[in-house]
């Protein structure tokens, strides 16, 4: 007698098999193995990816990473460039906190650490920037060790998997995850493991219609089981952000356009930008103080609004048009930048929009 299995039986097999071994047979036909990060794996190389793909997609990663490690091969380099060059390259990426942490945590690494990247997770996750999940997946996709990781794809997928009802990022259903994320990590095969459960959350496991009928763990999930995959991982609770409102004044005389260093904390720290007044302030008054000229043309552009994770801000531009004579002065901390030239310098995206839209 043919022995088919019904398809009860056949599901049931299916989820006999640890989860992990099942992600890996699947990883081994599905999973991204292309990736610049994947080639001669090390913890730099491995760090600096992992950084950039916070709250970033791998195809906008991609050209950025490429770049980034042309001009920055190795900690080293890293440590000892210009901030203004780390922030040129991180230019469009945002969140620049990023860069400026991973340099100063590449100069930790040159000065307490002889310039080798630490290899236990306590050094690592003591490095700016560097929390639990990052810590673990260096060491795990760069040197094979056994540490689980629970970034934003990893947590949709073991919420669905698990059917645990809460937002991920409130600390209770977190520590639920962790457990989670502990308990399937195989003790081999670490390194194709995290990188098969950050690719199925990629691919397959989606935030919307994912695809359940490819998943190799979806025998066993129990949202799927009861058709609630929409459901997990619950939706962060919704709040309203507040709205900030700052004037950017563009100021250009003889063909320049002036550019100021922004101080290294705060929102756009050790970004450039245009200087910026309370909505409403006396601008004539300013720029006869700064410049002793007023402004010859003003126009009002219209408003950009930006958003953080924790407010609007509305940014009200004020292109200005000022003698020749105003461009003088410059400082370590301010330019003037020839217009039509793009600045080798990190720039924050509505900054970089205004000042692409100007002609020279
Ligand atoms: N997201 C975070 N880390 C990743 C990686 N190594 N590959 C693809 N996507 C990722």
């Amino acid at each position: 007698m043919a022995r088919t299995k019904t398809p009860a039986k056949a599901a049931r097999t299916a989820a006999e098999r640890p989860f992990a071994a099942r992600l890996l047979a699947w990883a081994a036909h599905h999973g991204r193995h292309d990736l610049p990060w994947q080639k001669r794996r090390t913890p730099y190389r491995v760090w600096v990816s992992e950084i950039m793909l916070q709250q970033t997609q791998v195809s906008t990663v991609i050209p950025y990473y490429t770049c980034f490690l042309a001009r920055f091969p190795d900690v080293k380099s890293l440590a000892d460039a210009p901030q203004d060059d780390v922030l040129h390259l991180w230019t469009g990426l945002g969140y620049y906190a990023r860069a400026r942490n991973l340099q100063k945590a590449a100069q930790q690494i040159r000065d307490a650490h002889s310039g080798r990247f630490p290899r236990d997770l306590e050094s690592v996750q003591a490095l700016p920037g560097i929390g639990r999940s990052t810590a673990g997946a260096i060491l795990a996709l760069a040197i094979g060790e056994r540490h689980p990781i629970l970034d934003g794809n990893v947590k949709r997928v073991l919420a669905r998997h698990g059917a645990i009802p809460g937002w991920p990022g409130d600390k209770r259903v977190e520590a639920k995850l962790w457990t989670l994320a502990e308990a399937f990590t195989p003790k081999k095969h670490v390194a194709e493991y995290t990188q098969a459960i950050m690719d199925l959350g990629a691919t397959v496991c989606t935030r919307s219609a994912p695809r359940c009928a490819e998943c190799p763990v979806a025998a066993d999930c129990k949202a799927r089981l009861s058709g609630k995959q929409a459901r997990f991982p619950a939706p962060r609770p919704k709040k309203v952000l507040p709205v900030r409102r700052t004037c950017m004044l563009i100021l250009i005389s003889d063909g320049a356009v002036l550019l100021e260093k922004r101080p290294p904390t705060g929102i756009w720290g050790g970004l450039w930008g245009f200087p910026e007044l309370a909505v409403d302030s006396d601008v004539d008054g300013w720029c006869r103080a700064r410049f002793g000229a007023i402004p010859k043309r003003t126009e009002v552009r219209p408003v950009l609004r930006h958003t953080f994770s924790h407010f609007h801000l509305d940014i009200e531009p004020l292109e200005l048009n000022l003698p020749a004579t105003a461009a003088v002065q410059e400082g370590v901390a301010s330019r003037w930048q020839p217009l039509g030239k793009a600045p080798k310098l990190g720039l924050a995206a509505p900054v970089k929009r205004l000042l692409d839209s100007l002609t020279p």
